[in-house]
């Protein structure tokens, strides 16, 4: 009797035993509906992927479940509104979500670690409801998305961060501390506010179309630091000493065509591996680098400022390219040039708005260094290969107000 009532019992179990185990390491399960979603309520591993159809609509709950080893994943499923998990902790592969136009919720309050976000095209999706919070990617992509603030990823480590084209974002704030591979923001309508507080290293970093960039503590960026058509009025990297490799030559700073910014602030940068350009800023009227020892590259600033201050320079493997439409002091610099045992050992270009009226044809000019010594101030021309003839105004001496 006792064994009639348990014999029945235990097929059942077994029968749903199987069949859990079979779901849960099944390598793809595919996600239809709800009642799909709920077939992997008692697996605490899926082995495999997930992945949510393009027929699946409403709200889909994939609870039960805390590791997924494989991939996350739904593309085109224009009917669903609600995708979450209580459960996930952990997704071992790529969390993609693509082309879901009516997605407006997405709650993921365990998740802590995927190895790649890839999100795109989420029209909908006005804010993230993570509590985890996410703090480790290898790679995390956010583009075209109605988010209007990342809170609910802050990453520890990442490799990769790219978040582009995201109109409503005003907010991105993460305690990063390392960028090994590389960010990039941009094109994110005109009031993002970036905050890394705690970044110390960084891979190359790209902004483009921000209004605010906070970098207190960034001291390394290994490779190339861009900041092109943002709206900010100040750049300050306090603790910023080098951009790129010196020894290799690689890594460059640009600061280009950023209309408002009236100020730049990069008081420790002793070293950049490529150039240091800066050009194309209208409200930049002034220039320091006071520690920047090393260059790499060239330097290479246009625009219309006072004199740059570059007070440290000590070698400048590539060519010097000032040209203010103010009235600048260039004899300083062009004492430090002139090639071989030069402090700037490239081709050598300083034009000022009222010292110049010659046009320098570029192509015709040769690289510095071949005209003899840098102790003796020359004209511009003169390390161009132009005839003295040829020059208006020259602009020697007199103006020693140089930071030298
Ligand atoms: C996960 O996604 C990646 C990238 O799309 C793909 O290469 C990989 O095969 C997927 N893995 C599984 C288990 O489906
Ligand atoms: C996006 O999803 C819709 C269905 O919601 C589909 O009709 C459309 O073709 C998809 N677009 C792309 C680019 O995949
Ligand atoms: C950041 O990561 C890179 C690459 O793994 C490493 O070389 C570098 O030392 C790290 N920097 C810091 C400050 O942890
Ligand atoms: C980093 O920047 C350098 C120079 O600009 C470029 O050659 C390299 O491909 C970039 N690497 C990444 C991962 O973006
Ligand atoms: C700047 O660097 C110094 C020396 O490495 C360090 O003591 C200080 O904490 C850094 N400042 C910030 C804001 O990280
Ligand atoms: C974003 O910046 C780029 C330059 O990098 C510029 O061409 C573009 O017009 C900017 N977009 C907006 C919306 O300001
Ligand atoms: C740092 O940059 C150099 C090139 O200047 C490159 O060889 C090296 O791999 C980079 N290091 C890391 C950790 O990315
Ligand atoms: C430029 O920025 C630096 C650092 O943020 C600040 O100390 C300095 O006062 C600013 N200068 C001007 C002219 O705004
Ligand atoms: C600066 O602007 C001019 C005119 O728009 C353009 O020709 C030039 O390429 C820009 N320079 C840089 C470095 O972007
Ligand atoms: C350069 O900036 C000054 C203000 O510092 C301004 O008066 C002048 O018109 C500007 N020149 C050009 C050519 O933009």
């Amino acid at each position: 009797m006792f064994a009639q009532k348990l014999l029945p019992a235990l097929a059942v179990f077994s029968v749903a035993a199987a069949q859990t185990s079979t779901i849960c390491s099944q390598p793809t399960v595919t996600v239809n509906s709800q009642a799909d979603a709920s077939q992997l309520s008692d697996c605490s591993t899926v082995s495999g992927s997930i992945v949510i159809g393009s027929t699946a609509s409403g709200t889909i709950a994939i609870d039960g479940p805390q590791q997924v080893r494989g991939n996350l994943t739904s593309q085109s499923a224009g009917g669903l509104v609600s995708l979450t998990s209580s459960t996930i902790t952990s997704i071992g592969g790529e969390f993609r979500l693509f082309n879901l136009t009516f997605l407006s919720t997405l709650q993921f309050d365990a998740l802590t670690s995927a190895k790649t976000i890839y999100w795109e095209a989420l029209p909908a999706l006005p804010s993230l409801a993570f509590a985890g919070p996410l703090s480790k990617a290898d790679s995390v992509t956010i583009s075209n998305t109605f988010l209007t603030t990342l809170s609910g990823i802050n990453l520890n480590t990442v490799g990769t961060l790219q978040i582009d084209n995201n109109n409503n974002l005003k907010q991105f704030d993460t305690q990063i501390a390392n960028i090994t591979n590389a960010v990039n923001i941009n094109a994110n309508g005109n009031q993002l506010a970036v905050t890394f507080p705690n970044l110390i290293w960084a891979a190359n970093m790209t902004f483009r179309n921000v209004s605010s960039i906070k970098i207190p503590s960034l001291a390394t960026v290994n490779g190339s630091m861009g900041f092109y058509g943002n709206y900010m009025d100040s750049i300050a990297a306090p603790n910023l000493t080098s951009v790129g490799s010196f020894a290799t030559g690689v890594g460059s700073l640009a600061i280009v065509a950023n209309a408002k910014l009236a100020n730049i602030s990069f008081p420790a940068l002793k070293s950049v591996g490529g150039a240091d350009q800066i050009a194309n800023n209208t409200a930049l009227h002034a220039i320091a680098f006071p520690a920047l020892t090393s260059v790499a590259g060239a330097i290479d600033f246009s625009g219309n400022f006072t004199t740059p201050e570059l007070p440290k320079l000590e070698d400048v493997k590539g060519g010097f390219n000032i040209q203010s439409q103010q009235a600048i002091t260039c004899s300083g610099f062009e004492e430090q040039s002139g090639g071989k045992g030069s402090i700037i050992q490239g081709k050598f270009i300083c034009k000022s708005a009222t010292a110049t009226t010659e046009t320098l044809d570029g192509s015709a000019s040769t690289t510095g260094g071949s005209s003899g010594s840098s102790a003796t101030p020359k004209s511009d021309a003169t390390n161009f290969g132009l005839s003295q003839a040829a020059l208006g105004a020259s602009f020697i001496g007199g103006l020693l107000q140089m930071i030298l």
